[in-house]
């Protein structure tokens, strides 16, 4: 089939390149010369693991151009363009509008039959009140009659998307018409590697799965955070234990349920809040959306008083792990971000490290913090360290640039990343969730 994907970002561009390496014709469309240049040169036009490999391995049935009206002379157009939120938090669509003009003014005056795809996250109600009537309008079509309109979010996690994209847990199709959905599940079914289920509904409903989702697991992390606080704070308590056991009831599931810090990134954070305002829109309980939240914000604030109950007068802080998790460079709304803004702007001595982020960590924080340009740097430079982000290889410090003479560094463990039997003769450990000290009680 011949297949549009408009937005070649972090999510379009693996579509594109994962569409493309299961054999259909793939158009790789952005407003960005710059990512459209790199796709038609055989270069991933973001970072992804996997993605060049699959870009590389699928050239000759990928193309890329800035005019998104080409998009009509495809079957199938799947729409991935940014929807950033307003000051509300309400997902915005004014990109999605302005991509289906173009689409719709490409498809105006053709007759063969034409399913767009919004894949992008919007409010619920969005394609029913505003999307369709845009590309009806645009095309002078009717949807239903030879144009389909669909809603298909993709439920990927950064750093690992191509899986994702291959095996996903399940296909959900929000449609305009059983017709549409149905050509939609044809494409996936010729995709996905693992035979997921599918689940075919109104636009609507797939609009309000899709931040369900999201919430759910938002939902699922406070709540572990929320034991995590408990257990700092009740002696001899340790969430691992207690998350572990409350895992293996089936009815709640182990994933996601880790008590750590907050969680972060370019999609929890506004999903979360997205939903609240929803509810709020629709004269329904915010509550437990809104509680999500103000438990995540609340996490900064106690990683902070951890932190600070260990710093001495002069003393130094580092803080490895910027990203808001491992295997991506964003630092979108990360924890340690938050920290290093909260600790800097209390006027503390602040070094960061990432294994990817370092520079984009301190291209935004500016004089505040000062970036290392390895873990062991940071380490020699740091009294106390924070181990913000579970990257690997914060498993594994060097012990040479833990070990001072004197006093003992302290390690804030964050995610009990590291081991006592390594490292417990050499420094202080403090894991977070596992009853802290009496010192950091406040
Ligand atoms: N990134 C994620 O983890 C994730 C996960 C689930 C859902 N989403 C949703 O998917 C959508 C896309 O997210 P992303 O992270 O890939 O965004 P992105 O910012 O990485 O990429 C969007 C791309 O769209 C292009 N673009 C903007 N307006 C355009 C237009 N009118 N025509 C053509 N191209 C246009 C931009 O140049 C950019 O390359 C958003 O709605 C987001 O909420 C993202």
């Amino acid at each position: 089939m011949r297949i549009a994907v408009i937005g070649l970002g972090k999510l379009g561009a693996p579509l594109a390149a994962v569409m493309a390496s299961k054999g259909h014709d793939v158009l790789g469309i952005d407003i960005n010369p710059s990512a459209v240049g790199l796709l038609n040169d055989g270069l991933a036009p973001v970072e992804e693991p996997g993605l060049q490999a699959l870009v590389s391995a699928s050239r000759e049935r990928l193309r890329a151009t800035t005019e998104v009206a080409a998009a009509a002379e495809c079957d199938v157009t799947i729409l991935l363009v940014p929807t950033p939120s307003d000051e509300r938090g309400a997902f915005t669509n004014r990109y999605l509008l302005a991509a289906l003009e173009e689409v719709g003014r490409g498809l105006a005056g053709r007759d063969a039959y034409h399913v767009v795809v919004v894949g992008s996250t919007v409010m619920p109600g969005s394609c029913d009140a505003q999307l369709a009537p845009t590309l009806e309008r645009a095309s002078g079509r009717r949807i239903g009659d030879d144009l389909g309109l669909c809603f298909s979010p993709e439920f990927i996690a950064l750093g690992n998307v191509i899986r994702d994209m291959l095996e996903p847990d399940m296909v959900l199709i929000g449609e305009s018409d059983p017709r549409a959905g149905d050509v939609l599940e044809q494409v996936y079914r010729g995709v996905c590697e693992n035979d997921p289920p599918f689940r075919h509904m109104s636009l609507v409903n797939a609009e309000l799965t899709k931040i369900a989702v999201n919430t759910y697991v938002t939902m699922k992390i406070s709540y572990a955070n929320a034991l995590a606080d408990m257990c700092d704070r009740l002696p001899g308590a340790d969430v691992e234990a207690v998350t572990d056991a409350l895992g293996l009831d089936t009815r709640i599931g182990r994933k996601y349920l880790r008590g750590a810090i907050a969680y972060g990134g370019p999609c929890f954070p506004r999903d979360n809040k997205a939903f609240a305002v929803l509810a709020r829109d629709l004269g329904a309980e915010p509550f437990l959306a809104e509680a999500t939240d103000a438990v995540n914000v609340a996490q900064t604030d106690r990683l902070a008083r951890a932190v600070q109950a260990r710093l001495k007068e002069g003393d130094a802080v580092g803080i490895l792990g910027l990203a808001y998790k491992p295997d991506t460079g964003l630092i979108e709304e990360s924890a340690g971000m938050a920290l290093a803004r909260a600790l800097g702007e209390a006027g503390y001595d602040v070094h960061i490290y990432d294994p990817i982020a370092t520079a984009a960590a301190a291209s935004a924080l500016g004089a505040t913090a000062r970036p290392a340009t390895s873990v062991a740097e940071l380490l020699e430079r740091s009294d106390v360290v924070v181990i913000a982000t579970p990257w690997p290889e914060f498993s594994d410090l060097p012990l040479d640039s833990l070990r001072r003479d004197g006093g003992r560094k302290v390690v804030i463990d964050c995610w009990r990343l590291i081991s006592d039997e390594a490292y417990a003769d050499s420094i202080d450990i403090v894991r977070l969730g596992q009853a802290l000290a009496v010192s950091s009680r406040v």
